[in-house]
């Protein structure tokens, strides 16, 4: 099937005959087999998605650098709508040529469309697979309502467009660290760390020498940096279903993600999480985790811990501790 932006081509889009095309935020999988491969430079934050396309021999990078300039700039369209528009504001900036938009209807390409078309002239735009593609050369003082503010503190804390819970601390988190025990362990890791709130109440125990914050966002790990700037914090931007970690680990402490990459809820990743927990503890290490109360962790967590206690919860959340990982493997 012709992808939005191959028939973007073949309706008028013109590819510029040299120069970078910066593509920003394609998720695994998007077909890119209309750009030359060479041309392109991926900017993608989310680290599962940036080695898929390292993989297949796209330069990649978290973040475009300042000096970044490029002829045409495809930006793949995310749900949150501060960060959509800081990516289009940023794509304007460093573009040369056309800026190109790609997005599904779920995630509101619509309504971007309309806000757009008050800031620039639309030059081209189709749809296709319940999803739309436009593209327009723009006057980059005509987004500068769309950049995002230098400093972004909320609740005392650094976050950023489109990062987990940018708008303030998460309140499953908020309980599961109203139930910690003071001290979890002398070496601890974080497993999904965000923006670093778990981490930040975690180091407040005098008694942690390590502290691993393992989260694939690079955006969020950036937030993170300025949140926890103790030096027993050590930050890895990695998928923490792959993690390995440095040496033994007493404690993990998480909040797994519970979206997929369609955004539907899915246990699949906080499973995964769990066995990367049972994988990296010591045998006598232990887990505390939080979940929203639907989601079935028990069976995963009894497949891979010989203890596991519901120990609080409300109608929405439940923290859950696991102990004596059954498949202790470094
Ligand atoms: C529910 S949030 C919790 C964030 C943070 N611990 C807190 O309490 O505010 C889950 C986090 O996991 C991250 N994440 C998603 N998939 C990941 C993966 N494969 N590896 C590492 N982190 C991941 C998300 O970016 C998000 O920051």
């Amino acid at each position: 099937m012709n992808s939005r932006l191959t028939l973007a081509f073949d309706s008028g889009l013109p590819l510029p005959s040299d120069g970078q095309i910066g593509v920003f935020h394609p998720r695994a999988g998007m077909d890119l087999g209309s750009l030359p491969r060479d041309r392109v430079r991926i900017i993608q934050p989310l680290r599962p998605d940036h080695d898929a396309f390292a993989a297949l021999g796209y330069a990649t990078a978290p973040q475009a650098d300042p000096d970044d300039r490029f002829a045409l700039t495809l930006v793949c369209l995310p749900r949150a709508k501060p960060l959509a528009r800081a990516l289009v504001a940023q794509a304007v900036a460093c573009t040369d040529g056309p800026v190109v938009v790609d997005g599904a209807k779920t995630d509101s390409i619509d309504s971007l469309l309309r806000d757009t078309r008050k800031r620039a002239d639309i030059a081209g735009q189709l749809s296709k697979a319940h999803g739309k593609l436009f593209w327009f050369a723009a006057d980059p003082e005509a987004f500068a309502d769309w950049r995002p503010p230098e400093e972004q503190v909320i609740d005392g804390f650094r976050t950023a467009p489109g990062v987990f819970s940018a708008d303030g601390i998460d309140p499953a988190s908020q309980l599961l660290v109203d139930h910690l025990p003071h001290h979890v362990g002398n070496h601890v890791a974080d497993l999904g760390a965000g923006w670093g709130y778990l981490s930040a109440h975690l180091l407040r125990d005098p008694k942690v020498q390590v502290l691993h914050l393992v989260e694939a966002d690079h955006a969020a790990l950036d937030c993170a940096r300025l949140n926890v700037t103790d030096p027993r914090a050590r930050l890895h931007w990695a998928d923490a279903l792959t993690w390995a970690a440095p040496g033994p680990v007493d404690a993990v402490v998480m909040n797994p993600p519970f979206h997929n990459n369609a955004r539907a809820a899915d246990p699949g990743l906080g499973r995964g999480f769990i066995e990367t927990a049972a994988r990296i503890l010591s045998p006598r290490g232990q887990l505390w985790m939080v979940a929203n109360r639907h989601l079935p962790y028990e069976q995963a967590l009894a497949a891979h811990f010989a203890q596991t206690a519901e120990i609080a919860g409300d109608n929405r959340f439940k923290v859950l501790h696991a102990a004596r990982p059954s498949r202790a493997r470094r």
